[in-house]
């Protein structure tokens, strides 16, 4: 009985430990994501914490925050090019990256709600 509530102790302490671990299994890499956002011009219109003809990374990040499906969507986002409203009131096909592995472009949009 003494050595069963030890296994429960450690194992109530491990397990929460384990699911921090791998929800953030693969650490995101800024330098990647930055590189990418800078040669597909997304820096042009989205700042991290500026406005910009975008709203910045940072204003999306916190609109995302509480929703499970933010990666998935933002992923779809910046690769089907959705039609997007400019400033001057202008229609346009949203940048979409097309020519890059989707590890980059995950790494891109976890970057982005990261901010
Ligand atoms: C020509 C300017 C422009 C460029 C270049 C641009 N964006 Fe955007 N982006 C916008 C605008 C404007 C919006 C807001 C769209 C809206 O709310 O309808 C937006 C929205 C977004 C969003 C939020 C989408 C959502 O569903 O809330 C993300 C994420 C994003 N852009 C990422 C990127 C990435 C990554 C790139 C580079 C591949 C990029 N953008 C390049 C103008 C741009």
């Amino acid at each position: 009985m003494k050595n069963r509530s030890k296994i429960q102790v450690l194992l109530f302490g491990i397990l929460p430990l384990l699911a921090t671990f791998s929800a953030s299994a693969e650490p995101i890499n800024n330098d990647d994501a930055i590189k990418l956002a800078r040669s597909a011009h997304c820096l042009r219109c989205h700042g991290v914490t500026k406005k910009k003809e975008g709203p910045p990374y940072n204003v999306i990040a916190a609109f995302y925050k509480s929703n499970k499906d933010a990666e998935e969507v933002l992923i779809e986002h910046v690769t089907m090019g959705a039609k997007v409203k400019l400033s001057d009131g202008h229609k346009e096909n949203h940048k979409a990256i097309s020519d890059k592995s989707p590890e980059q472009v995950r790494n891109l949009v976890r970057w982005i709600l990261a901010q």
